[in-house]
């Protein structure tokens, strides 16, 4: 069953030199019990085509596209409406929104917030529970989020947003900042909700491809704004197809290699400026097998071993 579509979605951001084009063509959908990973070098434009579409805000602006969410249309909604979907259809954890919790609130005032005509004892009851399977205690409710570690407090926003047993979490980038320890216990606290049924499908975004791979089913490549590859995670990871993906998989440290023995493999140049983005493919500048046609015309979707790839090198 299809959670959610986005279909040729653009979403770009209204600035004093113009429009930055961060999200430009990019189409997916996610269905019930998936986990969907988006990984992508930082700038690529991951955290806006996730934000947009529970929390549009200027200075965002929906050129073109549209989002689906279990057939209703998200997008044109007022916000007033989007909210009503927020928490309970689709919850998403901002990137950064363990940084953002308010800090003169107790985590229990915090989840009260939630409440909106539902019933406070029930709600402070469910987050009891919640605080329980991810092994913190219940004091935790009376502590102000300073008075937590990292760990812990990335395990309370993943309660809190996972309170109203949402269809859809939207993760970005929520291991991150955590050490490795931590980041596998959040890893398996995800699966877990998934497979006790309080989450149903995940979208978890990050530039770290390793980690996406433990977690994700298919996996989505983004670059300067434009989806180049999406796939089964396998696949993507095991058998990249477009140059982008390619080098990225390849700047990945092997298993078992240190960083400091061995250096990274990175990718030479930088991204470009959405602003004013290449004509063609936006990673022809960077890409060691461009062709000529790479420089000036955009590549169209390919299907390459039941992917979706964006590469001239696949449609000639
Ligand atoms: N409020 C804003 N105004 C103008 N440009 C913005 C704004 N927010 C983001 N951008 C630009 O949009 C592009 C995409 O940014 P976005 O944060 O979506 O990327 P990201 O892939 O999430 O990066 P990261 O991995 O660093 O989180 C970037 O070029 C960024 O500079
Ligand atoms: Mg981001």
């Amino acid at each position: 069953m299809e959670l959610l579509r986005v279909e040729d979605l653009h979403v770009y951001y209204l600035t004093l030199r113009g429009y930055v084009r961060a999200v430009d063509g990019v189409t997916f959908t996610l269905t019930k019990g998936e986990v969907l990973g988006i990984a992508g070098e930082s700038g690529s434009g991951k955290s806006t085509l996730v934000n947009y579409i529970i929390l549009p805000k200027p200075p965002m602006v929906r050129v073109k596209g549209r989002i689906y969410y279990k057939g209703l249309e998200l997008t044109g909604l007022a916000r007033e409406e989007l909210g009503k979907i927020r928490y309970k259809g689709i919850s998403i954890i901002p990137q950064y929104a363990m940084d953002s919790l308010s800090p003169t609130k107790k985590v229990k005032r915090i989840i009260l917030d939630l409440a909106r005509g539902r019933s406070r004892e029930d709600l402070i009851e469910k987050a009891r529970e919640r605080l329980k399977l991810v092994n913190l205690s219940e004091r935790v409710l009376d502590m102000y989020p300073i008075e937590l570690s990292g760990g812990m407090k990335q395990r309370v926003v993943m309660v809190i947003s996972t309170l109203l047993d949402p269809d859809v979490l939207i993760a970005d980038e929520i291991t991150s900042a955590l050490d490795v320890t931590t980041q596998r216990a959040v890893l398996e606290m995800i699966r877990d909700f998934k497979e006790t049924g309080i989450i149903k499908s995940v979208i978890f975004v990050t530039h770290d491809i390793a980690a996406l791979y433990q977690i994700a089913d298919r996996i989505m490549v983004m670059y300067a704004g434009k989806l180049v590859e999406i796939g089964d995670a396998d696949g993507v990871v095991g058998n990249p197809k477009h140059p982008y993906t390619r080098a990225l998989i390849e700047s990945l440290p092997r298993i078992g290699v240190r960083y400091k023995v061995k250096r990274l493999k990175g990718i030479p140049g930088s991204p470009p400026s959405l602003l004013n983005p290449p004509r063609g493919c936006r990673f022809s500048p960077r890409c060691s097998e461009a062709l000529e046609k790479c420089r000036f015309e955009e590549p169209p979707e390919t299907l390459v071993d039941g992917r979706r790839v964006y590469c001239w090198l696949y449609s000639r």
